[in-house]
């Protein structure tokens, strides 16, 4: 494992663009696995600046996101759907035919979660994932439990990952209850990963995700046990690493 001390949230975004960029680069039509939050928003801004500036194209690419909410449809501005297309597919000559998310809406969550692992494996997997970390250690919406969960599942979230979340909505009973997110074993498929982190908020669950022990408690420790794996954090959220 790699880790990489960003100065600042601009510079830890920047960085994750590069490290984005070199696989498009390198392969242009690779596979990139896809997350969401306000610790994205940087890195997409950054990879929307160098398409602007020509560095780039999008144009062979396929994206799979981590997850999404249950319940919303891809419209609705609170999607995990809407908030790539706003802050990135809206914006690069990606086909958004190529561009994939679990089915939020769909009537049967736990059937549409199978067919969309059943997809990436027959794409062939992901190359490069991208993750943010929640505070309990969430990696996509694998909540701390007792087991790592395998493929692609439907979750009841945490109060927790709910209250943190609800800074978007309008209310935290507007948060839906329900998520479809990829597995740990999906995200352990990937070829390559790499985790982002901002914030003196993130220090501690950094700290024990990284160094302390490997346990479903803690979901993002797993990552301990992937051979292809790069962290980007900024200096808060590295403060409490030795
Ligand atoms: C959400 C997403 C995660 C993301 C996490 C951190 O719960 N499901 O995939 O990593 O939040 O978000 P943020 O970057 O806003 O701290």
């Amino acid at each position: 494992m790699e880790i990489v001390v960003a100065a600042t949230y601009e510079d830890m975004a920047r960085k994750v663009a590069e490290l984005v960029e070199a696989w498009v680069v390198a392969d242009p039509s690779c596979t990139l696995g896809l997350a969401t939050g306000s610790t994205m928003i940087g890195v997409y801004g950054a990879l929307v600046a160098d398409y602007r500036a020509g560095k780039l194209s999008f144009a062979d690419v396929d994206t799979y996101n981590l997850d999404e909410y249950c319940g919303l449809t891809a419209d609705d501005p609170q999607s995990y759907r809407y908030f790539m297309k706003t802050n990135l597919f809206d914006h690069i000559d990606i086909d958004p035919a190529r561009t994939h998310l679990p089915d939020g809406a769909s009537s049967d969550a736990e059937a549409s979660c199978i067919a969309y692992e059943a997809a990436i494996e027959e794409h062939g997997g992901i190359d490069l994932q991208l993750l943010g970390i929640g505070h309990n250690g969430h990696i996509g919406f694998n909540e701390p439990d007792s087991f790592f969960p395998n493929g692609t599942h439907t979750v009841e979230l945490t109060d927790s990952t709910r209250q943190a979340n609800s800074r978007l909505f309008n209310s935290i009973d507007e948060v839906p209850t329900h998520a479809c997110t990829m597995g740990i074993g999906t995200i352990m498929r990937a070829r390559s990963v790499v985790l982002a982190a901002s914030g003196a908020d993130k220090a501690a669950i950094i700290k024990a995700a990284l160094t302390g022990p490997v346990t479903p408690e803690v979901p993002a420790s797993i990552l301990q046990f992937h051979p292809h794996v790069t962290v980007v954090v900024d200096e808060a959220a590295a403060s409490e690493l030795a």
